[in-house]
């Protein structure tokens, strides 16, 4: 059965059928449809704007009841996925998934994009080319054929002990090289940490509301359903996350994401307080404490309490996300069950490129490569805060005391209308709405500024406000 229809911007044939219910399944039917209809969005099948037909036609071509697939759209509203949009019923978000917008890229539309503001990506014309060559060379020349077999799934010696050092004097990181366990990324890291979440019967987790969405999908993944914790000017609320029960909570105390709060000391204390007196577990995203402009540095939370917090960060900030390299900080507790885990996932990093890493860092070509760039990130945010005092002066920019993006808050209008206008004007950018699970907020934009030189960020963001004057106001939902 196919119950797709898409907008005239995005004329796709969708030949098979792409929702498929199974009335044996212990699943509710509405569960099934939000699973189908997630999966097609984060595979790319069904991209951004494609419209979907009207509850009406959709219940009837599966054969369930209109409320069903109502309550499945609104699910699927809430989660940020689909937007209700005048004239044009429901439509798949443009900023649905990272996924999603590789789809986006791979269209059309992808060679109008003139200014790409989408956040947590760095500067990638910086990445150290001459630099990681090096390190190739030297790792492949240094490397014992006895060495090309199968490794330790935690990772190689030379990465582990080297990165030990680094993030005990970049970031007080309390560990040894045996805590370390090298992974691909921090999504990775974190669907290993969701797998042993679920094999110790841990079915939930507290998350930051807002907080990353990729985070969100990728939890489930692990077999863990996210559970809303709000954020304010202090970082996670922990009364609110004592209230809910939980046995872990993911977070990012350094810089939260995307709103840029840092995690006072007082909320620190009480976390840690709660993970001692609850038996639970928290996962630190250390994800781009690197860049600071105008604040002190924020040591790792998990120094505070190394059996309570696993420690996670990557290069995809610092050096490029497609290198795929990452690290957790893991205390003897859970360190056996994690290794096994990511063993069963796919053996271990490629050994090559944690050999590079491992040489890019002993020889100081990192620390050399982030003082670079943090002069670089401070200049394209001078040009971010300017260019939206000039065009728009009537926006509120947060969170730009570290980082590569700011949060810009306008008076009125409708974020969704926005985000897809800008889209179609080739700005590609993010709304806060799907970061939020269940809170509300005024209309904002995501903005990272991270990969776009400081020129380009002023006349995006001219060409941006023109995009927010014409944008209409309001939203109408599907009927
Ligand atoms: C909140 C957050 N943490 C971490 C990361 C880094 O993820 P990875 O290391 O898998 O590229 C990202 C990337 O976008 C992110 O948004």
């Amino acid at each position: 059965m196919s119950s797709w229809s898409t907008s005239p911007s995005s004329p796709q044939r969708f030949g098979a059928p792409l929702i498929e219910l199974d009335p044996g399944s212990d699943e509710t039917l509405q569960r099934q449809i939000e699973a189908e209809l997630r999966q097609a969005i984060r595979s790319g099948r069904l991209v951004p704007l494609s419209r979907l037909a009207s509850t009406r036609t959709m219940a009837a071509d599966l054969g369930v009841s209109r409320g069903t697939v109502a309550a499945a759209y609104d699910q699927l509203l809430a989660e940020g996925y689909l937007i209700a949009r005048r004239g044009s019923g429901t439509v798949v978000s443009p900023t649905a998934s990272s996924i999603a917008m590789s789809a986006v890229r791979a269209t059309a539309a992808e060679s109008l994009l003139k200014f790409d503001f989408r956040p947590s990506v760095p500067d990638l014309a910086s990445f150290p080319r001459a630099a990681w060559m090096r390190s190739i060379r030297t790792a492949l020349h240094a490397l014992p054929d006895s060495e090309l077999g199968y490794i330790d799934p935690a990772g190689t010696d030379a990465l582990r002990n080297a990165l030990a050092r680094h993030l005990a004097v970049n970031r007080g990181v309390a560990c040894v090289a045996d805590d370390v366990m090298v992974v691909n990324g921090f999504a990775q890291g974190l669907s290993v940490f969701s797998h042993a979440l679920s094999a110790r019967g841990v079915t939930q987790v507290g998350m930051e509301d807002p907080g990353s969405f990729s985070s969100r999908d990728v939890i489930r993944t692990g077999g863990v359903e996210p559970v809303a914790i709000p954020v304010d000017g202090e970082g996670i609320d922990v009364d609110a996350l004592a209230r809910a029960r939980l046995r872990a909570v993911l977070i990012t105390p350094a810089h939260q994401y995307p709103l840029g709060v840092v995690l006072s000391p007082q909320r620190r204390q009480a976390l840690i307080a709660w993970a001692r007196n609850t038996d639970s577990l928290i996962l630190e995203d250390d994800y781009d404490e690197q860049y600071r402009y105008d604040r002190k540095p924020v040591g790792a939370l998990q120094a505070l309490a190394p059996d309570r917090v696993v420690y996670a960060g990557s290069v995809s900030k610092t050096l490029a996300p497609a290198l795929r390299l990452g690290w957790l900080v893991v205390g003897p507790d859970l360190r056996r069950e994690m290794t096994v885990i990511r063993k069963h996932l796919d053996c271990s990093t490629p050994t090559l490129d944690q050999l590079a890493l491992a040489d890019l860092i002993e020889r100081g070509d990192l620390d050399r490569h982030l003082r670079r760039t943090r002069k670089l990130y401070a200049q394209r945010r001078r040009a971010l805060v300017d260019a939206c005092a000039r065009y728009l002066p009537e926006a509120t920019l947060s969170g730009i005391a570290g980082g590569l993006h700011a949060v810009v808050s306008l008076p009125d209008g409708d974020e969704d209308e926005i985000v897809a206008a800008a889209l179609r004007a080739g700005i590609s950018l993010t709304g806060l709405r799907p970061f939020a699970i269940e809170s509300t907020h005024p209309v904002s934009l995501v903005l990272g500024y991270g990969n776009l030189p400081a020129a380009r960020i002023d006349s995006g963001i001219a060409a941006l406000a023109t995009v927010i004057a014409r944008a209409p106001t309001v939203s109408v939902t599907d009927s």
